[in-house]
């Protein structure tokens, strides 16, 4: 339509963790939400189940994440997924610097091979970054500059067309919607991460920059997040195993 911008595609990664316990509900969990992305029009929609599960599941209309990765594709490292794997399992996004992972040890330095060995191998990553409380002087802003500097250290400015950032201040993850970061504040926290990119890079890769935000979303603040946070979509926790939720919420945000 004359003048109007074409609206963008919102992204939804829904992240299992470490659910559900069989394969079998996993297949059923994976299916139903695929049969009802088949008729979103504006949603692109990843589900991340753990590492076991995903040579197991497919789908035309619902893509396939991985919830972390390791960073190199050859050698002696036992337990650890290679990026390779990865793709000769048909996954398409991974994770990378999960709170919780961070939480268990992961450092930026880490986390910046990861993000380099996911997007070098053609994969797309999913960075996660955010603070773990909000002081009253403002402190997270240096804190969440410098998680973002070093989490990127490695990654030349040509790959950042296929890294998503997914804001996601841990003193809002895994509670319940009331519980989440305003809209506001998402608006002006993702401004802030767009700034860090114009710093590291340069101005067309912050603007161009797809930034999430994670952390209690649910079916009823999902469009308040997304509408007026302003950002380009969610990345979900434990509502992405509640499918009825789950599903109204994709519908939710197709509607927007
Ligand atoms: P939550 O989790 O939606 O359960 O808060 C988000 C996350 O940890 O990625």
């Amino acid at each position: 339509m004359g003048g109007m911008k074409k609206k963008e595609n919102k992204i939804v990664i829904a992240n299992w963790k470490m659910n559900p316990a069989s394969l079998k509900e996993a297949k059923a969990l994976f299916s139903k939400v695929g049969r009802a992305c088949s008729k979103l029009r504006r949603v692109e929609v990843v589900a991340c189940p753990p590492f076991i599960f995903l040579n197991n599941l497919s789908g035309k209309f619902l893509k396939l994440g991985a919830q972390d990765v390791f960073y190199e594709n050859d050698g002696r490292f036992t337990g650890e997924i290679s990026p390779r794997m990865l793709i000769s399992s048909g996954t398409s996004h991974v994770i990378v610097g999960h709170s919780e992972r961070r939480e268990l040890g992961e450092s930026d330095e880490v986390i910046s091979k990861k993000v380099y060995s996911v997007v070098n191998a053609g994969l797309k990553a999913v960075l996660c970054v955010g603070e773990k409380d909000r002081d009253g002087e403002g402190k997270y802003f240096e804190f969440l500059k410098n998680q973002i500097k070093q989490s990127l250290s490695s990654v030349p400015s040509r790959f950042m067309k296929n890294i998503i950032i997914a804001y996601e201040p841990i003193w809002a993850i895994g509670r319940k919607a009331s519980d989440s970061m305003k809209p506001q504040a998402i608006r002006e926290t993702a401004i802030f991460i767009k700034k860090i990119l114009s710093d590291i890079y340069d101005q067309q890769i912050a603007s161009e920059a797809l930034i999430l935000y994670g952390g209690s979303v649910e079916t009823e603040n999902v469009g308040a997040i997304i509408s007026d946070g302003g950002v380009s979509g969610v990345l979900v926790g434990h509502k992405s195993l509640e499918v009825d939720d789950f599903i109204k919420m994709l519908k939710n945000i197709d509607a927007i």
